[in-house]
């Protein structure tokens, strides 16, 4: 075969097959049926939501669009940031004790991954134990081998390479601090080398003020924020409490229920300007990876909405959930790009901010956004098995002329042969 190759002009062929090849290695887009192959384009993941009736394999985002892709040069408050929940509790992670792990699990890919789909916000429950500062699920203020993962400094130093690596990065930490050993979070920090990007607390506004710009941040390369759930660790390291600078709802169950957004104990209450940054939070008490896809879809934007209003008008700056890469479609990084449209350009979706337009003048494209995640599946299942039949015949049409395509391209080789 190969000695033959040389003899007939087989470059028409060869453009074809490159054609071939070609064309079939896109993945699918948005919303569109997902084969056996599981193909869909970058930033997006072929998935089901049984949990609420969505059984049609499609592809659905994992990624946001950058916060200042649209409008830049904004104070740091004026953007939303995906944020995960325990985003140390990798399902299906040993313990580097060596331990195998009884505690629950919040998602499913590293931090590494997360920083890599458009992760920003990270919580860290950080512990005392084994004469280091571990991340670690438990119970108490106590943590076990088997509610141990690891030592928080392997994550840190992936924060620290990536915020090495993207020179325009910003990265924000909500320490769950239970650590009581001297300058233990200090030490860590230093270890890590990560102390060099620290935003310095005495910059951060206590009365309401706007945040310095997200420009001005990487300028000074002042692009990690750190806040502690300890109060006394801003007076003995520096390490700013979370509540003089953020208001933030209540998470787990009490914080699901419909119309409702109340403060978490610690936080005072949402619409409190004295306090520039909001967090939303919006996932159950025990984490269950099957119903994630469902709560992070329309119920998640329902909630931004109520606690937009609770938060006198307030778009929320962090959207904090579990497995975020779960969704029926959009999911956290669609509620995560419907605040930055609101913050940044005043329009419903980022992706509808014009360039250099006045604020609320929106460009919102011809073709509909993505497919609303269906909130009950009898609500939907009508239009949802319309589309379904639509896009599978696409799907159906597209592979069929690939096939074609592909065999009329292996006949006319084998015909030059
Ligand atoms: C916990 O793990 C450490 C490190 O592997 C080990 O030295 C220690 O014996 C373990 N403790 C228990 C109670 O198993
Ligand atoms: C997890 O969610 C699924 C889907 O909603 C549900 O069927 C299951 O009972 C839940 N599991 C637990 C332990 O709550
Ligand atoms: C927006 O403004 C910037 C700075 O003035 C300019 O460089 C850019 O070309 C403008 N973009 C458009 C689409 O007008």
């Amino acid at each position: 075969m190969k000695g033959s190759i040389g003899i007939p002009d087989l470059r028409p062929q060869l453009v074809l097959i490159a054609f071939c090849l070609f064309t079939s290695s896109f993945g699918s887009k948005i919303g569109e049926t997902c084969g056996s192959d599981n193909k869909c384009d970058a930033g997006l993941s072929c998935q089901t939501c049984p949990a609420n009736g969505n059984t049609r394999p499609r592809c659905s985002r994992i990624q946001p669009l950058h916060p200042t892709s649209k409008v830049n040069g904004l104070p740091f408050n004026r953007y939303s940031w995906l944020t995960t929940h325990n985003s140390f509790a990798l399902a299906g992670a040993r313990s580097a004790t060596g331990s195998v792990i009884l505690a629950p699990m919040n998602q499913e890919d590293t931090v590494a991954e997360q920083l890599k789909n458009g992760v920003r916000g990270f919580m860290l429950d950080m512990y005392d134990f084994l004469n280091d500062v571990w991340l670690c699920h438990s119970a108490q203020g106590t943590c076990y081998n088997f509610t141990a993962f690891q030592p928080a400094i392997n994550v840190l130093k992936d924060m620290r390479s990536f915020l090495d690596a993207n020179p325009s990065e910003i990265i924000t930490i909500f320490i769950e601090d239970y650590v009581k050993s001297s300058q233990g979070l200090t030490n860590l920090f230093k270890a890590s080398g990560l102390s060099k990007y620290m935003f310095p607390v005495s910059r951060m506004p206590k009365n309401g003020g706007d945040w310095p710009t997200v420009d001005d941040m990487v300028q000074k390369n002042q692009r990690l924020v750190v806040f502690t759930s300890k109060s006394a660790k801003e007076a003995s390291e520096g390490i700013a409490y979370q509540w003089t600078y953020v208001v933030e709802n209540q998470y787990g169950d009490e914080g699901m229920k419909a119309g409702s957004c109340p403060s978490r104990a610690e936080s005072p209450a949402m619409n409190t300007k004295s306090r520039s940054l909001v967090l939303v939070n919006y996932f159950h008490s025990a984490p269950n990876r099957s119903q994630a896809c469902a709560d992070n879809s329309a119920p998640l934007l329902g909630m931004m909405e109520t606690c937009h209003d609770a938060a006198d008008k307030r778009w929320p700056n962090f959207i904090a959930v579990d497995y975020y890469q779960r969704s029926d479609g959009g999911g956290a990084p669609e509620a995560v790009d419907e605040a930055n449209g609101h913050l940044t350009c005043g329009c419903g979706n980022i992706a509808y901010c014009k360039a250099n337009a006045t604020f609320g003048t929106c460009d919102v494209p011809p073709i509909s956004p993505p497919p609303p995640a269906s909130v009950t599946p009898s609500d939907n299942q009508q239009s949802q098995n319309n589309n379904h039949a639509n896009d599978a015949y696409i799907g159906r049409t597209t592979k069929l002329m690939q096939t074609v395509v592909v065999i009329l391209a292996t006949i006319t080789l084998l015909a030059w042969l």
